[in-house]
């Protein structure tokens, strides 16, 4: 599972997983971020250049799951609940509490749900984890995602939008826009900014 790779400035005791990818200059404030994390695809985390996960941030990814952060993106404590894809791109900040699942985990049907509850106890992993369909979450570059939030499967983040905190994004926000509330709805547009470069290399 893991080669081994530990943080020297780590609280835990654990070590980052070997499929996960880490540019030599980002940061991974600890690996109790992969405490739920059970991908076995590869680059099943992939942290590009300079980007950061700080305390709080759990990788609760499943085994089919894949975590992309761009080059400088920043995650200062979300959940990131992932059966298929989350990609999160350059320049992104996503702030605490933050919440991104491609997947419900558990049938929208109550009698399925309850089956699903039942096997609970019998896993080695006491865990529900049903096979309901999964679908990508995109955060698009230099997007800020306010605290509290919470982005459902599906969903695209355009560049350079802004989430306001505690809202709870069900649909697509399209670029350079400004969306809050539950659900979350458009308050105004921010000036493109088209000339804005891609990390330098
Ligand atoms: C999204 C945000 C940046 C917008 O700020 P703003 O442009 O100054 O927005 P305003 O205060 O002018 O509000 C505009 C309207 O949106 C509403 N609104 C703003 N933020 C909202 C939110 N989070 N949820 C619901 N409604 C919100 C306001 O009530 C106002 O409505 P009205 O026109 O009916 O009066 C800000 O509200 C926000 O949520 N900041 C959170 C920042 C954060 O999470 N920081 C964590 C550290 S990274």
């Amino acid at each position: 599972m893991s080669a081994g790779r530990k943080l020297s400035w780590d609280w835990f005791a654990g070590t980052i997983p070997e499929n996960v990818i880490v540019d030599e200059t980002a940061y991974i404030e600890t690996t109790f971020s992969f405490q739920f994390f059970r991908s076995i695809r590869p680059g099943g985390v992939a942290y590009g250049r300079g980007a950061s996960t700080y305390l709080g941030t759990m990788f609760d990814v499943g085994p089919q799951g894949r975590v992309t952060l761009g080059d400088y993106a920043l995650v200062h404590g979300a959940r990131i609940i992932c059966d298929a894809e989350v990609s999160i791109g350059d320049y992104a900040l996503i702030s605490w509490n933050v919440v991104l699942m491609d997947t419900y985990r558990v049938p929208l049907n109550s009698h399925e749900r309850r089956k699903e509850l039942e096997l609970v106890p019998t896993r080695l992993l006491r865990m529900a984890c049903a096979d309901v369909p999964a679908r990508p979450i995109r955060i698009e570059r230099n997007v800020w995602i306010g605290f509290d939030v919470c982005v459902l499967p599906g969903v695209t983040i355009g560049e350079g939008s802004i989430v306001g905190a505690r809202s709870v994004v069900t649909t697509n926000v399209p670029p350079f826009t400004i969306v809050a509330g539950n659900p979350a709805r458009i308050i105004r547009k921010l000036e493109p900014r088209t000339t804005l470069p891609h990390a330098p290399t």
